[in-house]
């Protein structure tokens, strides 16, 4: 990190060790948003099991936890289907320990709840975006959850980049605080990323839009260097080959976005930053069918106007691949292709292969990229695998995160 900044910022902060939690309550502001099945289990823990650490050693000093997470987007309203009740009952089997979960999130039930907690045990409050005071941080929300406790620790890394109400208007009203495990070591790995890259650098960037990540763009190719270099895949690839003429038929692709891609080619140029863009797609007609065919970026002119780039074919890979073994860091965020259909999936998990191969420091953040290596039991081989989407692109941005900010002594 750098040593003015993140660094300075993070050495600053207590450690968790140091606060004094003896039957004390502790309110641990957790990212518990985890996807759900339709029959409303947990479909990925990632999330849950990266929080036990912090919560295991709190209990086991004898703290009184009170958890408190979002999950989804209910827009301030009780939305029965977005409970934490699930998450509650997997968290239960993970410790073994009961999870007292109340019907609300603030309220009289609730503190009485919390007032009755003994030692190690733990209350699980119910979804904070229940209540419009999360969102807007309101005041009044604000201070009813910090009446609920006598320290704060942090370890949402996911939801830090959100100036809500858990994340920096509960820190402010409680003197004691400290950031949990979780988030300090997403903030050491990625701030190692982001203030002390090591060259070669390779950012590998994917996904469906230009527009969702042009800043991470720019801001990567800022802290690149001759020798360093891009490679870029998923659907954003398609409007980057269209920017540079190449015909893309009924690909998704933004045409009100072929300046911004030119923008960034010519920014990657001038610091001497290698860009490597697909040079063979695989193709199909509609995202749930198979692939029709694979064909090279060069042969464009025979792509038919119905036909749709759905993954980076089996060269492109092979390039890329070439690339990610001489990095000496990585940092890979978004799918290479429509990586839910088996059929659009190969390119994503060849890069996820390449990645888990590196011999460099590498740094996985949110989203497909994660399920990728994942789901093909890749994860061990990645130095880290950021449980934050938003998040950690907002810290590759460059940008200090408010929850973070939010824990700096006063
Ligand atoms: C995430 O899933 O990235 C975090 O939990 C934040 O969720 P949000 O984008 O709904 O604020």
């Amino acid at each position: 990190m750098n040593p003015s900044g993140e660094d300075a910022l993070l050495a600053s902060l207590p450690s968790l060790a140091s606060l004094d939690v003896h039957n004390r309550r502790v309110l641990v502001r957790v990212d518990f948003n985890v996807p759900l099945r339709p029959d409303r289990t947990v479909r990925d823990d990632t999330r849950i099991v990266a929080a036990l650490p912090t919560i295991r050693a709190l209990r086991e000093r004898g703290a009184r936890l009170i958890l408190a997470s979002h999950l989804g987007r209910p827009k301030g309203q009780v939305q029965p289907e977005l409970s934490l009740e699930p998450v509650g009952s997997l968290l239960a089997e993970l410790l073994g320990c009961e999870i007292r979960l109340p019907d609300e999130v603030i309220g009289d039930a609730v503190r009485k709840l919390v007032l009755d907690t003994r030692a190690g045990q733990i209350v699980l409050l119910e979804n904070l975006r229940f209540h419009p005071g999360e969102k807007a941080n309101d005041p009044e929300f604000a201070a009813a959850l910090a009446d609920l406790c006598d320290l704060y620790v942090n370890d949402a890394f996911g939801a830090c980049h959100r100036a809500h109400a858990s994340v920096v208007g509960v820190p402010a009203r409680v003197h004691e605080r400290a950031p949990g495990m979780l988030l300090r070591r997403e903030l050491e790995a990625l701030g190692r990323v982001v203030y002390t890259p090591e060259h070669p650098f390779v950012a590998v960037v994917g996904g469906a839009k230009v527009s969702d990540k042009l800043t991470v763009l720019l801001a990567v190719i800022s802290r690149l260097t001759q020798g360093d270099s891009l490679l870029i895949g998923g659907a954003m690839a398609n409007t980057f080959l269209a920017a540079r003429g190449v015909k893309v038929g009924a690909s998704l692709h933004e045409a009100d976005r072929l300046s911004d891609c030119r923008t960034v080619i010519k920014r990657a140029e001038a610091r001497g930053v290698h860009i490597e863009l697909p040079v063979d797609l695989r193709l199909g007609t509609n995202i749930q069918g198979a692939s029709t065919r694979t064909i090279a970026v060069e042969d464009d002119t025979e792509l038919d106007d119905n036909e749709m780039a759905l993954d980076i074919g089996p060269d492109s890979v092979g390039r890329f691949a070439a690339r990610i073994r001489t990095a000496k860091m990585l940092f890979w965020n978004g799918p290479m292709g429509l990586f839910e259909n088996p059929a659009f999936a190969r390119g994503t998990l060849g890069v996820a292969e390449a990645v888990a191969a590196c011999p460099g420091y590498t740094v996985i953040g949110g989203g497909d990229s994660v399920a990728a290596v994942r789901e093909n039991g890749l994860a061990e081989r990645v130095d880290h695998i950021s449980t934050g989407g938003g998040a950690s692109l907002e810290m590759i941005e460059g940008k200090t995160l408010p929850g973070v900010t939010a824990l700096q002594p006063s």
